[in-house]
């Protein structure tokens, strides 16, 4: 049977602990770190958002990548595996929930491919400032052509080319396996992500109007904090930065030797990712109070801050006024596409992964199968005027629904239902430098739950009223 040829075969495995944290904060810094949390934090309290997000990485984020690491590690396997095994007597009902996640991992690979292809457009848009003085003009109607015929299923040709070309990138990075594809690409990519964005928020800071920007960003307000929904915008964006409860991390750690230092690492990618992410907020807002500057107005009068109308209405407008601004929209839009491409590969692999133990498939059949199969439905359902509507729809459902909901039925589950905290707890700490104790035990079974769940029930209802 497939399961029995599974065990025979040794798991693949990262080269070495460095290995794997490098991968582990490349699947973190991504999109999220770039366009999701400079307007965010802005939005929550500026320099005061600060407060309910430290506190959320600290009480939800890293005990939760605590927990998947510990269940992908102790039981080693992609996400249906894992629970599956975790679950013993009842782990066919338990399997479904780590299906679950791979179903959430699945279409969210489906969009961020789309959004990975648009920015690998504007990476080479930016060499002659191609959107020209109309950037919004520019991005809707002639490269995504949305106004266009209304709901056609047309293919739109700007976006066709780069997606089919990511999505080679990503299949053959998938097929090379964990050590000689997914460590090699982010070894890789990483440390180019690094200096291009360095250079980028460096050449920001020495913008006129930078110290205006940051001014913005920074100035805490704190009366902010009384507002509940200025916390759950925290735990969100950590949770979604730190790549956690989608299968990712259970993934990962699964390809870890027996013996590792599972903690250890784990506080050195989440304080990666806050870093990166703080970095971000950096670059970002030094160059819109040069925007804001430019236009002789403040920054609070500026609109479209997050996502895709910062990073293909707002930035390449700001690009195309700022002296030498090719070279700096080839290092955004070239960071935007690094960092999600290391993400990318990440939520593809929890699909692959679980493919190959479930059906017995080679590394390579499984990516070129998922990876097909993903490829032929993000070109077919994105790249098309009707898809990139759906997209803020499915975005919305798998972020904001799917990965909470995971979340607090995990937690649920495996706290409360089958009491395995005691022993997670005990082989995180069989190993690692950093010990968790009885607190780890009450974050995951009582307050990540209640928070989450909270958060949850007022999601369902603002996206539904
Ligand atoms: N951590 C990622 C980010 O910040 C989230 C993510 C991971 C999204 C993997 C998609 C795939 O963007």
């Amino acid at each position: 049977t497939p399961q029995s040829a599974q065990t025979r075969a040794p798991r693949e495995q990262w080269t070495g602990q460095i290995g794997f944290i490098i991968a582990a904060i490349g699947s973190a810094v991504g999109l999220g770190n770039i366009w999701r949390f400079p307007g965010v934090a802005y939005e929550n309290g500026g320099g005061a958002f600060l407060i309910p997000y430290l506190v959320a990485l600290l009480t939800a984020g890293i005990p939760i990548l605590f927990l998947d690491y510990a269940i992908g590690h102790r039981f080693r396997g992609s996400a249906p595996t894992a629970f599956r095994r975790l679950g013993g007597r009842t782990g066919r009902g338990l399997e479904s929930l780590g299906w679950f996640q791979v179903a959430i991992a699945f279409v969210i690979g489906l969009y961020y491919t789309v959004v990975i292809a648009w920015a690998v457009s504007y990476f080479v848009f930016s060499f002659d400032l191609r959107w020209g003085d109309d950037a919004v003009g520019f991005f809707t109607a002639d490269y995504l052509r949305v106004s266009e015929p209304g709901f056609s299923l047309d293919f739109v040709p700007g976006v066709l080319i780069p997606l089919v070309l990511v999505w080679i990138v990503t299949i053959i990075v998938l097929a090379g396996g964990v050590a000689k594809g997914l460590q090699r690409a982010n070894t890789w990519a990483l440390p180019v992500l690094l200096v291009a964005f360095l250079a980028l928020v460096v050449r920001a800071l020495f913008l006129d109007g930078a110290a205006e920007g940051l001014n913005a960003l920074f100035t805490p307000d704190f009366a902010a904090l009384a507002d509940p929904n200025v916390w759950i915008a925290a735990y969100s964006q950590i949770f979604f930065s730190l790549s956690i409860a989608f299968g990712i991390m259970i993934t990962y750690a699964s390809y870890r030797r027996r013996r590792s230092n599972l903690t250890g690492p784990g506080l050195v990618v989440a304080f990666a990712n806050s870093s990166f992410e703080i970095l971000a907020g950096i670059g970002v807002f030094a160059t819109l109070g040069y925007f804001a500057f430019q236009q002789g107005v403040a920054v609070d009068e500026l609109d479209r801050l997050t996502g895709v109308g910062l990073s293909f209405m707002t930035f390449p407008a700001i690009v195309s006024q700022m002296p030498g601004g090719a070279l700096f929209g080839c290092l955004f839009f070239g960071s935007l596409a690094l960092a999600g491409f290391t993400s990318l590969v990440s939520v593809l692999q929890v699909v692959s992964a679980a493919v190959q133990e479930k059906f017995g498939l080679s590394v390579r059949a499984a990516a070129v199968s998922v990876g097909g199969v993903s490829a032929v439905l993000s070109i077919f359902g994105f790249s098309t005027t009707t898809g990139l509507l759906a997209l803020d729809v499915v975005d919305q459902w798998a972020n904001n629904v799917g990965i909470v909901a995971s979340a607090v039925i995990t937690t649920i589950l495996l706290m409360w239902v089958l009491r395995r905290g005691p022993e997670l707890r005990d082989h995180l700490n069989a190993i690692s430098t950093f010990k968790v104790g009885r607190s780890w035990i009450f974050l995951v079974s009582v307050l990540v739950p209640i928070v989450l769940g909270y958060m949850l029930i007022s999601r369902i209802i603002t996206l539904i009223v």
